[in-house]
């Protein structure tokens, strides 16, 4: 198979670090030229773009467990696409791939640092969402840190998001009471409705905690964060003893706000275990997590919702609209 190869392609450069909020004039739309192949090397055509909140700690310059991204520099992104010219044995023009290309049309990698994907298995996309990266981190959050038990109760933040719809739909597989925790009602009645958690608390709705306390009589078991702050804390203060919490992900202070954890004495009080993960630091787990989410995707058990901006132009929008909850699902870009 031959496929095209244009001599431009777009890329969105970080043009200069947040102060705040994320604006449209942290970014910078280039055209670059395609660059030659070396040996070992692919090139991809990027199908889609994922944008995931990780990137905004990347945009700035404080010290994280990941490095900076450098300015004037593509900004960091995973992405799924086609391969379309190859001097790796392991890919041949036309096989489709994950890799980390960045916000940009076009990407070339080491094709030992791509993964080789079935598009007859799983729409393109998926490989970005319920079967990708998020997918993983809520696998491996629920499986190998809550470790839940049929009958317990978990409740998980951004609900309706890439990485809590996963985990609520795989703790419900586990026959546990799941409730999400989620902004608006639109979200929480998703949560419901299609996820199938048995309730979602719309924390926006300005009583969190009593809404809480009502949908968990039985207590809380496990906790899968993604936000921090008030979510954290209403959770913890319906802790049982021996609760565990993941904590994946603290987005409610991705300005820079501090998070504290206000009612830290319930963590002695009721022996609780709070452990946070990265999940690219568990890649010996990702064949075998993959593979179970991929499969129960196929088979309909796993259900996923997208929302898809049109355009590398309209990523740094789209990015900005997920960090202030404007997506529902796997935020993504389509780029073709
Ligand atoms: N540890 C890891 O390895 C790992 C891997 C992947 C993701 N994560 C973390 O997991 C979390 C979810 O990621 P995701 O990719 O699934 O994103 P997502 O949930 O699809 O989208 C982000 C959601 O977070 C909520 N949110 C945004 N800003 C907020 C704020 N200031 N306060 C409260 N809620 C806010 C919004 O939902 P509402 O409208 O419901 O508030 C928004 O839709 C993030 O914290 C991310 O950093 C961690």
């Amino acid at each position: 198979m031959t496929l095209e190869i244009p001599a431009n392609y777009q890329r969105i450069v970080l043009a200069a670090r947040p102060r705040g909020p994320v604006v449209e004039e942290n970014f910078r739309l280039e055209t670059v030229a395609v660059p030659a192949l070396a040996e070992g090397e692919v090139l991809v055509r990027n199908h889609y773009l994922s944008l995931d909140p990780y990137m905004r700690g990347r945009m700035s310059a404080a010290k994280s467990y990941a490095s900076s991204q450098a300015l004037d520099h593509t900004m960091i992104g995973n992405t799924v696409g086609q391969v379309v010219a190859s001097r790796h044995a392991g890919y041949a023009v036309g096989d489709y791939a994950a890799g980390l290309l960045g916000w940009a049309e076009m990407g070339v990698a080491d094709g030992a640092a791509l993964r080789k994907l079935d598009v007859a298995a799983l729409p393109l996309s998926v490989y970005l969402g319920a079967a990708g990266m998020p997918g993983m981190a809520a696998w491996y959050g629920l499986n190998h840190i809550i470790l839940p038990k049929a009958g317990e109760t978990v409740v998980v933040s951004a609900a309706s998001g890439a990485v809590g719809s996963v985990v609520g739909q795989l703790a419900k597989l586990r026959g546990c009471r799941v409730v999400g925790i989620a902004g608006g009602p639109e979200k929480c009645a998703h949560v419901v409705d299609v996820l199938g958690f048995d309730a979602c608390i719309d924390y926006k709705a300005g009583q969190l905690e009593a809404d809480l306390a009502a949908a968990t009589p039985d207590g809380v078991d496990g906790i899968f964060e993604n936000v921090g702050g008030a979510t954290l804390e209403a959770a913890l203060a319906r802790t049982n003893a021996f609760a565990r919490i993941a904590l994946c992900g603290l987005i409610g202070g991705f300005n820079g706000q501090e998070m504290p954890i206000k009612n830290s004495r319930i963590l002695l009080i009721n022996r609780l275990s709070l452990r946070g993960f990265i999940v690219t630091e568990h890649m010996d787990l990702w064949p075998q997590g993959l593979q179970e989410l991929a499969q129960l995707v196929a088979d309909g058990k796993l259900k996923y919702h997208e929302s898809v901006a049109t355009g590398l132009a309209a990523a740094p929008r789209a990015f900005m609209g997920l960090l202030q909850g404007q997506n529902l699902g796997k935020q993504l870009v389509k780029l073709i």
